[in-house]
């Protein structure tokens, strides 16, 4: 089962977000395609309500690490599944840069979000600057090993390889580089949760400039199991084609 993510950001008001799904209720979902919708907080509930009796997901952008208290302006774990949530990001480049969320804050989320039965998605990547300075593995690989530190699971999780670079920018990775990549943090994970959970727990997906032209190539590499889309998520029919192109024949394995 491949996963793709609509991440909409700070892009939609609720009236916009509704538009968007009542437009694209009407695509046929294909098999073996797992399709996650992740508006804004405030959009979440009327999303949610208009998600029941489809096999559209409901996602989260973010999750505060505490599971209750006085933290002003915060998002509780509880409050999101009273919206029928079941994937939540964390770790969005968006946030480590612009809110200085460090990979502890990240790992404490992590904790929060699997205690309480929702589905992490942890964005890792490099930034061009750390690309340049040849830093790209050791930045993923300390992103994994602290957001992941002192965690045991044998639930699903998913990690999201954004090449900081390849956000927004139109310029994705090439394809072939982000299949390596993706077995670099199969390789970081194994050495935390040992090779056969991450076979069978790990879904590892792509994001940073994804489109409907650029996704068959992608999914014809091997080792990714999904996408994360920002801008080409906000058009119904764009997003509809890069579903379709994830169909299971798509793909190598
Ligand atoms: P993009 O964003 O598809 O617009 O590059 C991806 C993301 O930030 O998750």
């Amino acid at each position: 089962m491949r996963i793709i993510i609509a991440n909409w950001k700070m892009k939609f008001t609720i009236k916009e977000s509704l538009n968007f799904l009542r437009r694209f209720k009407k695509q046929k979902l294909p098999f073996g395609v797992e399709v996650v919708l992740a508006p804004s907080f405030i959009s979440l509930k009327e999303v949610g309500e208009g998600l029941k009796k489809t096999s559209l997901k409901l996602g989260a952008q973010d999750v505060f690490w505490q599971e209750k208290g006085a933290f002003t302006g915060e998002i509780s774990p509880e409050m999101l599944k009273e919206t029928r949530v079941e994937y939540v990001i964390v770790g969005h480049s968006e946030r480590r840069q612009w809110l200085k969320e460090t990979d502890e804050m990240i790992n404490a989320k992590i904790v929060n979000l699997l205690k309480n039965d929702l589905m992490p998605v942890v964005c890792v990547g490099e930034t061009w600057q750390e690309k340049n300075e040849n830093l790209t593995e050791k930045v993923i690989c300390r992103q994994i090993k602290v957001g992941f530190r002192n965690i045991k699971t044998d639930k699903t999780l998913v990690i999201a390889y954004e090449p900081v670079w390849a956000i927004g920018t139109g310029r994705p990775a090439f394809p072939e580089d982000a299949a390596q990549m993706h077995q670099l943090i199969r390789k970081c994970l194994e050495k935390i949760f040992g090779r056969e959970a991450v076979k069978k727990n790990a879904r590892v997906i792509y994001g940073g400039s994804v489109n409907a032209q650029n996704t068959a190539a992608f999914a014809k590499e091997e080792g990714i199991d999904g996408f994360l889309v920002g801008g080409a998520s906000l058009d119904p029919e764009e997003f509809y084609k890069i579903i379709k192109a994830c169909q299971s024949k798509n793909f190598k394995k």
